[in-house]
């Protein structure tokens, strides 16, 4: 939801900290601050708008400074502002604060702490923490470490944060719970991030701290951590599995777009070392422990949010066509509150592309107490959902920055569809001819995803007719609802254009009174069982002169000659379509949200990990 980066060390804070902040300002970007550390002082910057907007603000500042924490926002608590960015300072100024997550019992700390006549000048649950870490101090004559153990122990919520105090020169205090953060070594230096982006050009040694970790950072001495009844903690030194390169545009204009291109090389590196030839078998090495809690299953749930709910509904296809055993595709949102009925021989698949999604990991720990089995699929290597379920595949779709998720939704579906294909070769529910089928229609997706970047420019074009659009509908017949669905969110979130996915046959239910001359519909036709079927809510939605948008095997003359805009795609296997049908939704999408000069990286009031509820 929010970046951190935080830096202590022999080299000037500012440079590491705002190109930090560049590196992470997809998580969140309505405003952002720096604090700096010297000479026992602490200056403070801090500005609604960009990371851009803050370096201009800091242009004719004195940052100099070996010591320091920024942050970018996006708001939970108090609208986006310059009072509301972060970091907060205490009332005497001795102390400055950053944090991403929520402080649920905000509300009762505040009330507290203005009895004792704090004044607060955000209204942000944030600034709490800082006050009550002062408060703490003063009252119980404690140094600045038991202070933050003792007011962490009092919060009920998530949090990642830093801490500066111009008592303690060079010294950073980071702490963790529910939200990401971990700290890079280097010699004599300190890096902290809310993910490896900032450090990565620095060092590759990291410590992820765990929840209720609190680390102490001082450039002249050992990494310290204890958790927050201060007990001392071993700092596990792992390697950062991430390159630069990953992490930079690459020449395409947009995070986005260059995202949508890595897409055959993304499904090629899920499906690496996962489809031994020789052997003719699939296999995940991450679940292998499990794999017989996963033959045994006697239902599987879903849960996830958004895209990677939208990939779920894929996987439920495929799940139940290969493994013939039920699946229920869960919004994690929902499920977490439902009280749902789980049992033991249960096995939930969390799916999360950035593994910080606070629903979602929500609904692992529900599951996890009612004793089912989880499986987790992530893209990001060490999230917290990735630490928190009992195995798991990782996606290996490298960094996604864009906010709207492209490479990671193909990713996601290939590895439910290789965990299908494993599971069901051993449990014996499919056939040899039609498992070799799927394995090697599998092998040639990525080609077919490159024919059809090849088309970026014709559907560029037909993005023109959207641009002045309000409303646009988007159909699809089983395995391609989900795509539906999924094409309707990438329009809405980076267009801004309402848009609604539906199961086609659902149009005569309600919908179709939406359909005249003006509204686009977007229908999802490749060749599949239902194919005649779509022809009908084709006709329907013509004959009230609605304009059709199509997806079509290539060669289809019978719905190109329906269709007002017609785009054609490589014939491919049903349960496959859906990795390929997703493509020219994703660029429609994208080329349309330029056209109406939207932040197709960074679209409003979006941030690309909910890590907060
Ligand atoms: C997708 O384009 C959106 N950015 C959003 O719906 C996203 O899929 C959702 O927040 C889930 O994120 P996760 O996969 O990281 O858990």
């Amino acid at each position: 939801m929010c970046g951190i980066v935080a830096y202590t060390g022999n080299k000037q804070a500012y440079p590491f900290l705002i190109n930090g902040l560049k590196r992470l300002e997809y998580r969140g970007y309505d405003s952002a601050g720096v604090a700096l550390l010297s000479e026992n002082q602490i200056r403070l910057y801090k500005k609604q708008g960009k990371v851009a907007d803050l370096e201009r603000f800091c242009a004719t500042e004195d940052l100099s400074a070996h010591t320091g924490i920024a942050h970018t926002r996006w708001a939970t608590h108090g609208e986006p502002n310059d009072e509301n960015a972060h970091p907060h300072l205490s009332e005497d100024g001795s102390l400055a604060l950053i944090h991403n997550g929520i402080v649920e019992n905000y509300l009762s700390l505040k009330n507290e702490l203005l009895k004792r006549g704090y004044v607060f000048k955000s209204h942000t649950d944030t600034e709490v923490l800082i006050h009550l870490i002062q408060d703490i101090r003063k009252t119980e004559q404690v140094d600045l470490v038991e202070a933050v153990q003792m007011a962490l122990s009092v919060v009920v919520g998530t949090y990642a944060l830093a801490i500066l105090s111009s008592e303690y020169s060079k010294q950073i205090i980071a702490a963790k719970k529910g939200s990401p953060l971990l700290i890079g070594l280097g010699k004599n230096e300190f890096f902290v991030g809310s993910d490896g982006a900032p450090i990565v050009e620095y060092t590759q040694k990291v410590v992820y701290l765990n929840d209720e970790e609190v680390a102490v950072l001082h450039p002249d001495k050992e990494l310290q951590i204890t958790n927050i009844r201060n007990e001392k903690q071993r700092p596990s030194i792992q390697k950062l599995e991430l390159k630069l390169e990953q992490i930079e545009k690459g020449g395409f204009e947009h995070f986005m777009l260059k995202e949508i291109f890595e897409q055959p090389k993304a499904i090629v590196d899920s499906m690496r070392g996962r489809i031994n030839t020789q052997k003719d078998v699939v296999s995940l090495g991450g679940i292998i422990e499990y794999e017989n809690k996963m033959l045994n299953a006697k239902r599987f749930i879903i849960a996830a949010c958004g895209t990677s709910w939208h990939a779920g509904l894929v996987g439920e296809h495929i799940f139940e066509s290969l493994i013939r055993v039920p699946v229920e595709v869960e919004y994690a949102s929902e499920f977490r509150y439902r009280n749902p009925i789980i049992n033991e021989d249960d096995v939930l698949i969390a799916i999360s592309q950035s593994g910080e999604t606070a629903d979602t990991l929500a609904a692992i720990e529900l599951a996890k107490r009612k004793g089912a089995t989880v499986i987790g699929i992530c893209n990001v290597v060490g999230s917290s959902i990735a630490r928190s379920t009992h195995a798991g595949s990782y996606t290996h779709a490298g960094p996604e920055i864009g906010v709207a998720s492209t490479k990671a939704f193909t990713a996601q579906v290939t590895v439910l569809t290789l965990m299908a294909l494993s599971l069901a070769r051993k449990k014996g529910t499919i056939s040899l001819s039609y498992y070799y089928q799927l394995v090697n229609g599998l092998g040639a997706i990525p080609e077919k995803i490159e024919a059809i970047l090849k088309k970026n420019d014709e559907i560029k074009e037909i993005a023109r007719y959207f641009v002045d659009k309000q409303n646009v509908i988007y159909l699809g017949r089983g395995v391609n609802f989900p795509v539906a669905l999924e094409g309707a969110l990438k329009l809405k979130e980076i267009s801004y254009i309402h848009a609604e996915g539906y199961p086609a046959a659902e149009m005569k239910h309600g919908p179709i009174a939406l359909i005249d001359e003006a509204m686009p519909v977007v229908i999802l036709a490749t060749e599949q069982e239902t194919y005649e079927k779509i022809v009908s809510n084709i006709q329907e939605v013509k004959s009230r002169r609605g304009k059709i948008i199509s997806i079509v095997s290539e060669g289809d003359e019978t719905v190109k000659n329906m269709s007002d805009f017609c785009i054609e795609i490589p014939k491919t296997e049903e349960l496959l379509s859906p990795l390929v049908a997703s493509v020219p939704l994703q660029l429609l999408a994208y080329h349309v949200a330029l056209l109406r000069g939207c932040d197709v990286d960074k679209p409003r009031n979006l941030a690309k990990s909910v890590s907060v509820e």
